[in-house]
């Protein structure tokens, strides 16, 4: 061990648990990638002031979770706590937006930073793969996003996710229901801070997780009974373009969300095994957020999957992926001329994309087989002196332990044919 260890709330991914890790990724981008998603990378810190104006000021994202940075009297800039108003930001600044061709569909993956307080599922530094379809406003494109992140997590054996869905309502309708839960919500016997709350962001006393507090909040105010005419219609089209494609939804009346760009289709995708962190992805319609960083008014939608809470999800159903072997094949030379001729071997045997690998560090035979073993290969390929004299090496099948002569030049074409 080194006098180091990874940061608080971070840890390390190393094979073979990172194999599963890249499984996912893959196994979450496929269906966007079917479905038109270009991908698009942004940078890992962007400036501050992105994310308070986009993410929101009062959210305990910007308040309280950020990485900031600062540099010599220059502007501030702050690790990106979350994807969407890079991509929002880069798709404007790239005048993707221009082409004449909306929505434009981005996908992405990669590294996001919170400053929170580390528990199992909940990490300083995660990982999402995330969605954005940019400058549209159509129920069908809801719910292809919606569908597509069920397909997803369907398609890594997935079963006991649930999706949340609710509207937070437009610029319309929102600000009446607001002042009108303002109005219930100062009536209540609740703590400074949530009083503080109240007049900064209601609807997040809504999703206050003490029950002293949710006592209080039967008979509150709900959304759904202030959406405006056009809200409503809305939701109703994506709730049944949802049930068309045979996607089960909870309607749940007090999603919020924890960024404040949401308006009307809001979701979160919950996993039943998973304890406090049980959110495994979530996303929404973020109509206004364009127009919040200085763009033009492009309505978008999006989601984000938290690739660490679904490994986690995939352990807690028992589910083992099935992953592509790391080595197929296993070289053991005996003696310097075998050495020289193996290693060529295995040379050739991965540019014919064969996974080989070789027993380095001069090992004998007895350990040499077994790191053959554990390499997980299906074959050894061995040769000593005699083999070479003949021509040939020896194949062996590690399962059945079978051996086999197979003349040199004709090993790679054999493995190939047996790669199936
Ligand atoms: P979010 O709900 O903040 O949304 O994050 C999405 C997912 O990232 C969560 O459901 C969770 O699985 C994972 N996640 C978030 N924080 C952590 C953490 N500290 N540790 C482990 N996993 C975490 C967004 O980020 C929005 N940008 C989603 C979106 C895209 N909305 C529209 N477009």
């Amino acid at each position: 061990m080194s006098t180091f260890k990874a940061p608080k709330g971070t840890y390390d991914l190393t094979p073979p648990d990172s194999a599963v890790y890249l499984a996912v990724r893959e196994a979450i981008a496929a269906p966007v990638r079917r479905a038109g998603y270009g991908y698009v990378e942004t940078p890992g810190f962007e400036n501050v002031e992105l994310f308070s104006r986009g993410v929101g000021e009062s959210t305990d994202i910007v308040t309280k979770e950020m990485f900031t940075l600062t540099q010599r009297g220059k502007e501030a800039l702050a690790l990106r706590p979350e994807g969407t108003a890079s991509v929002l930001r880069a798709a404007l600044e790239g005048n993707l937006h221009k082409g004449g061709n909306l929505p434009v569909k981005l996908w992405y993956s990669g590294s996001y930073y919170r400053y929170e307080r580390p528990q199992k599922g909940r990490y300083r530094h995660f990982s999402q793969v995330g969605a954005e379809a940019i400058g549209a406003e159509d129920p069908a494109l809801d719910a292809e996003l919606i569908i597509l992140a069920v397909d997803a997590y369907k398609s890594l054996g997935l079963k006991n996710f649930r999706l949340l869905l609710n509207s937070l309502g437009d610029k319309e309708c929102r600000p009446a229901y607001r002042a009108a839960l303002q109005d219930f919500l100062r009536g209540l016997d609740l703590d400074d801070d949530t009083r503080r709350r109240i007049e900064i962001n209601p609807l997040r006393v809504l999703d206050d997780k003490r029950e002293a507090v949710q006592k209080q909040l039967v008979g509150a105010p709900m959304l759904r009974d202030h959406l405006c005419e056009a809200c409503k219609e809305y939701h109703e089209q994506v709730r049944a373009l949802l049930t068309a494609a045979g996607v089960e939804f909870e309607d749940d009346e007090k999603l919020v969300r924890g960024l404040d760009y949401y308006t009307r289709t809001t979701f979160e995708f919950v996993h039943d095994g998973l304890g406090a962190q049980s959110a495994v992805g979530g996303g929404g319609r973020y109509d206004g957020l364009s127009e919040m960083i200085g763009g033009p008014a492009l309505p978008s939608v999006g989601w984000a999957l938290g690739v660490d809470r679904t490994v986690l999800a995939l352990e807690a159903e028992g589910i083992e992926l099935e992953l592509p072997a790391v080595t197929e094949v296993y070289a053991v030379p005996l003696g310097d001329e075998a050495r020289r001729v193996l290693f060529g071997v295995v040379t050739e045997l991965r540019r014919a994309g064969v996974a080989a690998d070789f027993a380095f560090g001069g090992k004998g035979l007895k350990n040499a087989m077994k790191s053959a073993d554990r390499s997980g290969a299906r074959y050894a390929l061995v040769a000593g002196e005699r083999d070479l004299a003949e021509g040939v090496v020896q194949l062996k099948d590690l399962g059945s332990g079978e051996q086999t002569a197979v003349a040199i030049d004709a090993v790679v074409g054999e493995l190939r044919s047996r790669q199936g």
